[in-house]
């Protein structure tokens, strides 16, 4: 892994907008007393957001003087985790290519080809627009969809040289692509189909009847439906239209971007207080629907949703 180091331009200062500040200190409350500098890494993700997705050095200062933390300890998580760019990044996207071994031996070089011919010679560098950068980095945890991609929070998966520059070109066009796999195999099942518990899937529904364990049957059930059923009653209430034609900017809600906020505009979704409402039901529904894999639950939509709706109401 290269060496990692703070940019030698730095602005002079950094201070959340309210809007962050009011979201840092609601996080700072999901920590016991006394343990808040639990919150250091989300805390230095929405100021590398804020600062146009690179952490300069009075972000690190601040967030480790609001979490009455040592700098030298959040200098030590910033510089640690390749999550936090050290130095300005393309504006349209920072690219980080996994070059460690799946990920390797299934390609990756040539994707590292591609970002040296369209973005620019050397990690770290800004293409010529200013829109794009990119970086090699370790291990990001979708080995099974070797070769891949990460670019902000998501992952482009199953890659070739030709469908990477297909990804990069849908980004220059301002309309990315959906994050994943890009073959369009759902998670990391076999890209050739089933390999596993063949005899079950095959032998239904009348192996179903004749598994002794339940264990068994329930794998049966699980390879016959792999995707659950879940109840149209859960969706989310929908309005037909904005109240007062002016939606809120679900984008503020971390995790929301242009894409996704026209998609919940066309389920009905227009404001903070709905998404404040939904319950786990309505939350595993439009989980579901728009093949999520729990992320609305990972990044807190409701809790964000609640904070937006009460900023917007005082
Ligand atoms: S080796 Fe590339 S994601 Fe794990």
């Amino acid at each position: 892994m290269a060496v990692r180091r703070l940019h030698p331009e730095q602005p002079t200062s950094f201070e959340f907008t309210p809007e962050n500040l009011a979201w840092a200190q609601a996080t700072m409350t999901k920590y016991p007393q006394g343990q808040q500098a639990s919150a250091v890494i989300p805390l230095l993700w929405r100021a590398q957001e804020q600062h146009e997705g690179w952490l300069p050095e009075p972000a690190i200062r601040y967030v480790a003087e609001m979490l009455g933390m040592a700098y030298i300890r959040v200098y030590e998580i910033a510089t640690f985790y390749t999550m936090f760019q050290l130095s300005p990044v393309g504006k349209i996207a920072h690219v980080q290519v996994c070059g460690t071994t799946p990920c390797m031996l299934r390609g990756s070089e040539d994707l590292i080809t591609v970002c040296k011919r369209k973005i620019a010679k050397t990690p770290h560098e800004l293409s010529a627009d200013g829109n794009f950068s990119w970086e090699e980095v370790e291990c990001l945890g979708s080995c099974a969809n070797a070769p891949m991609v990460q670019i902000w929070k998501d992952t482009y998966e199953d890659l070739t040289a030709e469908s990477f520059e297909g990804v990069l070109d849908a980004f220059a066009a301002g309309n990315p692509p959906d994050p994943g796999s890009q073959t369009g195999r759902r998670a990391s099942c076999p890209s050739a189909g089933p390999t596993t518990l063949r005899e079950y899937a095959t032998a239904m529904p009348s192996a179903a009847a004749t598994q002794p364990a339940a264990v068994e049957t329930s794998l049966v059930a699980e390879i016959a439906q792999p995707a659950a059923v879940i109840s149209d009653d859960a969706k989310p209430v929908a309005l037909e239209a904005p109240r007062d034609g002016k939606a809120d900017d679900l984008k503020r809600i971390s995790g929301v971007g242009p894409k996704l906020e026209n998609t919940l505009n066309t389920l009905g979704i227009y404001h903070f207080d709905q998404i404040a409402q939904w319950g786990p039901e309505t939350i595993a529904w439009v989980d579901n629907y728009l093949s999520f894999k729990g992320r609305i639950d990972r990044e807190d939509w409701i809790a964000q949703a609640k904070a937006l709706a009460a900023e917007k109401s005082d």
